[in-house]
């Protein structure tokens, strides 16, 4: 086996003890590899006014897989205060460097899966008709557009006097804005690209294929946004039939999408959305398998090959510091399970899937959220395990 090189960033909070873990069950799983670590996060930005040094970006250029623990994010006013003294007057603004990271990368796909593992006390369950209740097998797959869409950055407060005319010759924005003084007007954009939206769909598409779905389940609003969601929709169809006729194309609306999930949740197979909408509905299903210590994700770029894999949960402030850890570790080991995937290494995925699957099974060994508890130090006196037992207990069944 080739010995594989993977820049590792801990980032901030839980973001560093969860990745710790994920890496000591790839070495468990038999997987070799170089972790190069990589600086991110709130500690570069006070100490050097950037949360994603130089240094970091040409890490991840050179070695393009990337495990990511988690990042602190702060308002702007507080941002300011926390800079080391001789930078404060820089003018510098604090940014998010996740969202760099998908920008500089052009890490258009994000894929989040939600499969629930039998046995997690987490797991949602529902009243049958004749009253028993039931447990639905979650097996879905959400690709959201990562890079456009409202979260692009396209937006203004008090618009620029060109962004106000143009935005005057649009009927609907005189009818319903146009007597609104232009210093009382916020605008957020979502800009949707033809590029991307096929990228995102033939994604969505190529995985269905892949992994034997029967359906890719569109979730925008292409009855009332027309031209961005509408657009989606009428590339969806098309490249359906042009390209994948043998999986089918289901159109839901997100509002719609929200109350299904809940109702009948197994009959969704992958799900393809764009930037926001991807962001809600991904969330909406992890609460179905357990939550921010389940849901993982990837993000990458087909053409370069560039791919970060982290959990969905931030950095946890107020855990961090907690001597022992307490936090689930199985979203970021999950996310470990996507890289190994992602490089050809499925058979080790699996075994370390079939670890958690067994592990969760037998339900003797559950962190605080398993055991529904309220995240403090004392969980662990009250039964829970912690974040090393839970890594260990994973090692050992493989
Ligand atoms: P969070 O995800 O860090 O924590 C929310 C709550 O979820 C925690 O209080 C905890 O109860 C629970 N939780 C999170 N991870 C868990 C785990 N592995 N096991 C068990 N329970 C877990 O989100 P929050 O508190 O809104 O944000 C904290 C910081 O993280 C902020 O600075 C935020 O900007 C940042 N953040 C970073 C993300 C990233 O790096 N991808 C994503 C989300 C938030
Ligand atoms: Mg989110």
């Amino acid at each position: 086996m080739i010995k594989r090189t993977i820049v590792a960033l801990p980032g901030d909070g839980i973001g560093k003890t969860v990745l710790d873990e994920a890496i000591r069950v790839l070495g468990a799983v038999g997987f070799e590899a170089e972790y190069i670590e990589g600086d991110i996060g709130w500690e570069y930005w006070k100490k050097e006014g950037n949360p994603m040094p130089d240094r970091t970006i040409d890490l991840i250029e050179k070695h393009k897989i990337v495990l990511f623990g988690a990042i602190t994010s702060k308002p702007k006013d507080e941002a300011l205060n926390e800079l080391a003294p001789e930078l404060k007057e820089k003018g510098l603004i604090y940014s998010s460097p996740i969202v760099a990271l998908r920008q500089n990368f052009g890490l258009d796909i994000c894929l989040r899966p939600c499969r629930s593992y039998p046995g997690n006390p987490l797991n949602f369950i529902r009243r049958s008709a004749n009253n028993l209740i039931e447990e639905p097998k979650v097996d879905v797959a959400i690709f959201r557009q990562n890079t456009e869409g409202l979260y692009g950055g396209v937006e203004w407060s008090n618009p620029p006097l060109k962004v106000y005319e143009a935005l005057m010759t649009h009927p609907k924005f005189i009818l319903n804005f146009g007597k609104v003084p232009v210093s009382q007007i916020s605008v957020s954009t979502r800009i949707f690209t033809l590029r991307a939206t096929e990228r995102i769909l033939r994604a969505a598409f190529n995985h269905a294929v892949k992994y034997e779905y029967k359906s890719v389940t569109l979730c925008e609003k292409p009855n009332v946004i027309r031209e961005t969601s509408g657009m989606m929709y009428k590339l969806a169809k098309k490249i359906q039939k042009t390209e994948f006729p043998q999986i089918e194309l289901w159109n839901t609306n997100i509002d719609a999408q929200m109350m299904w999930l809940t109702k009948n949740p197994e009959n969704y197979g992958v799900i393809v959305a764009g930037n926001m909408f991807g962001d809600i509905v991904s969330d909406a299903f992890a609460g179905l398998i357990g939550g921010l210590g389940f849901a993982s994700s990837a993000q990458y770029n087909p053409d370069t090959g560039i791919a970060v894999f982290e959990p969905t949960h931030g950095s946890a402030p107020k855990y961090a510091d907690y001597h022992v850890s307490i936090v689930n570790p199985i979203a970021m080991i999950e996310s470990a399970c996507m890289m190994l995937d992602f490089i050809d290494e499925q058979d080790r995925a699996k075994k370390i899937r079939k670890a958690v699957a067994e592990l969760v099974f037998e339900g003797k060994i559950r962190t605080y959220d398993m055991m529904k508890f309220l995240g403090s130090q004392d969980v662990i006196n009250k039964g829970a395990a912690s974040t090393r037992q839970m890594a260990d207990a994973i090692i050992g069944k493989l």
